[in-house]
């Protein structure tokens, strides 16, 4: 059977989650939001002592790392991500794990592994993948791409809402810098940097509407 890969890669906050969960749910694909791995492997590595003092037990965290893996729970109607058998929330989206991800992000072993585990998810069947190395890294062959981008005061202000929302003390300042701060270390690592596939197409979500952005992508896809 053909199965279909839509990769959804873009800056923080320009909607690629939002989108490609109402994308799998239009065309009945699995969301897969590889971000949520990125954090996973955060907390994980906060949580066990693998960071300390500000500085990443890089090897400690290899090894470790290498037990670990992903899969889907048998949910009957909605699949959910599990890492080492539990499925995380809200505390994989708080300001401490979205200053630490990017520095995760950026270690060799880690995108290895993630790739790795990125591929075997996807074979149940077709897929809509949000991240940031989908179309260039994971799946240059992926049968749609897009690119999503936003100012980041836009983006910022998203992020605000949707943590103020669920009740974080944050400031606005705090989290405009660590949006401009992971576009940078997200765009200029060494390692499968952030950047658009020539293929792909690209939307700027700044003065659209969820709506309006999902009715293009759906189009595409359909056309
Ligand atoms: O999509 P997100 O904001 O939840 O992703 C969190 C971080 O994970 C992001 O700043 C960079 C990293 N990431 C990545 O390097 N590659 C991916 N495919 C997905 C996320």
């Amino acid at each position: 059977m053909k199965t279909t890969v839509i990769a959804v890669d873009g800056f923080a906050s320009t909607g690629k989650s939002t989108l490609s969960k109402r994308l799998a749910k239009a065309l009945d694909f699995t969301y897969m939001d590889t971000g949520y791995m990125y954090r996973a492997v955060s907390y994980f590595a906060l949580t066990t002592d693998f960071i300390q003092e500000d500085v990443i037990q890089e090897q400690a965290l290899e090894i470790a790392l290498s037990e670990t893996s992903f899969s889907w729970s048998t949910n009957a109607d909605s699949k959910q991500m599990l890492f080492n058998g539990k499925a995380y929330g809200d505390e994989l989206r708080t300001l401490e794990i979205s200053s630490w991800v990017s520095r995760i992000a950026q270690l060799g072993f880690v995108r290895e592994h993630l790739v790795n585990q990125q591929r075997i998810l996807s074979q149940l069947g077709s897929v809509v993948m949000d991240g940031r190395d989908i179309g260039t890294v994971v799946f240059p062959n992926a049968d749609f791409k897009f690119f999503l981008i936003a100012d980041p005061k836009v983006r910022a202000q998203r992020r605000f809402d949707e943590l103020q929302a669920k009740g974080e003390d944050v400031l606005f300042e705090e989290i405009l810098k660590n949006v401009i701060d992971r576009d940078h270390q997200d765009s200029t690592r060494a390692i499968s940097p952030l950047r658009k596939a020539e293929d792909a197409v690209e939307i700027d979500t700044t003065s659209f509407s969820v709506e309006e952005v999902f009715e293009q992508m759906l189009s595409a896809v359909k056309a």
